[in-house]
């Protein structure tokens, strides 16, 4: 079976596609066999990223690592059950076509709440979800008082991943390993990011995830999307001389793979 990794979070821009694309690289890139779905169909940022790889490789004549990138099957409603969901049926389709050829299924959802994301969280054996340092962004996790210092109760997305909880354990599936990421965290606002850590600290024992650190802002993540390339390309590319800039977001993605701790990976890069 592959273990199924799954991006989430209902809020738009917390950096959810560019860790799908460089966790599915990055496991690529140890020698794993990793399948991908993208559940933005209108967007499709993830399946994007995976095309301009394609694109920019073939252009260059160069050959790396890169992950099976597949869309949602287009579905006959002719073929489905009385009172199945046409994006549930697309969904385990993908799924299913996947699976037998993959370690590692990575799923990127959309930011907003939608049925397939919805289906996705309950199928995911790791779930990530990355979280801008804002209360604003916290606020789907949590609703906080006016000092963002005592949580009052979960919100929307946590009730979304309890749900999700409930229904793998109602079917005796593995429970979910959820892993929120700070990500996208600037160098100034200090006051904030205490505030941010103590209540994400205090949820997180509260409603059951890990805390770890994703990355920090940094202009790199933008310029790498048309060319395909995750920051582990960049030497097989012709980077000669990486700047500090590059280093340190490349240890940031090496502490955010061990941080997922999957079952069977070893960091080597
Ligand atoms: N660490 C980062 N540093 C700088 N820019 C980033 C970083 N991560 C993501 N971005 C940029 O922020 C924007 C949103 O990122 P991304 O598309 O990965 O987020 P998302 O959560 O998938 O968004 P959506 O909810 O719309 O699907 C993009 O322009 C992306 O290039
Ligand atoms: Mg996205």
């Amino acid at each position: 079976m592959a273990h199924i990794i799954v991006v989430g979070n209902e809020k738009g821009g917390a950096g959810k596609s560019t860790v799908s694309m460089h966790v599915a690289t990055a496991l690529v890139r140890m020698g794993h066999k990793v399948g991908v779905l993208d559940l933005d169909l209108r967007q499709k940022t993830f399946g994007r990223y995976v095309a301009n790889r394609r694109s920019f490789l073939s252009d260059q004549g160069i050959d790396l690592p890169s992950p099976d990138y597949r869309e949602l099957p287009e579905i006959d409603q002719n073929n489905l059950r009385e009172g199945e969901n046409v994006y549930d049926h697309r969904l385990s389709a993908a799924v299913a076509t996947l699976e037998p050829d993959s370690d590692f299924i990575v799923i990127d959802c959309p930011g907003s709440h939608t049925r397939l994301s919805q289906v996705a969280h309950s199928l995911a054996d790791t779930l990530v979800t990355p979280l801008n340092d804002s209360f604003v962004d916290f606020d789907l996790l949590a609703h906080t008082d006016t000092d963002g210092v005592k949580i009052k109760g979960p919100s929307v997305y946590s009730e979304m991943v309890w749900n999700a909880r409930q229904l793998r354990s109602q079917a005796k599936l593995r429970p979910i390993d959820w892993i929120v990421l700070r990500n996208r965290m600037g160098a100034q606002n200090m006051v904030n990011k205490q505030k941010m850590e103590a209540a994400i600290g205090q949820l997180a024992k509260r409603i059951g995830f890990r805390v770890a650190p994703g990355f920090n802002e940094r202009v790199i993540f933008r310029e790498l999307f048309p060319r395909g390339l995750t920051l582990l390309d960049l030497k097989d590319v012709g980077v000669k001389q990486m700047n500090i800039s590059n280093v340190a977001a490349r240890q940031e993605l090496r502490d955010l793979m061990k941080s997922l701790n999957l079952p069977d990976v070893t960091i080597d890069f």
